[in-house]
């Protein structure tokens, strides 16, 4: 089910307003991205975590405090799955090794992992989490 596009006035073809630049990005992303729905938020409670496989890629998604994001399912120094890990901080702890990485962008924040891992766009949509899981 495609998501609905914001609404916002346009002035020669460029939209009006404090948040025009972002609600742009946001249409512009709506309209050129693909969100798959990838559960149930009942399947993803606060506090829980939950892999999704897809064909070529698994993906973890947290619930924190109500706010859902997407990564990678394995961690970048040993390919070990992140599942299990603790948050704090908008951070997760690989479960193995120690390895911490930011929810909201992917970065390595603590060894010994080097490389970044992947986040995914997630909306919300009638009880229902969706991913964007195309590369940008
Ligand atoms: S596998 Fe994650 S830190 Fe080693």
């Amino acid at each position: 089910m495609p998501r609905q596009e914001t609404q916002f006035t346009q002035v020669n073809n460029r939209p009006v307003g404090a948040k025009a630049q972002t609600l742009k990005m946001l249409k512009e992303r709506v309209m050129t991205s693909e969100f798959i729905i990838a559960a149930h938020i009942s399947e993803v409670p606060s506090g829980g975590q939950l892999r999704v496989e897809f064909p070529d890629q698994e993906i973890l998604i947290c619930n924190v405090a109500g706010e859902y994001f997407a990564i990678d399912y394995y961690c970048s120094h040993d390919a070990l799955g992140l599942e299990g890990g603790t948050i704090e901080n908008d951070c997760i702890t690989c479960p193995y090794h120690g390895a911490e990485f930011c929810l909201r962008s992917g970065k390595v924040m603590a060894s010994p992992a080097w490389q970044d891992i992947r986040v995914y766009p997630v909306i919300v949509e009638d009880d229902l989490i969706k991913l964007c899981i195309k590369p940008a």
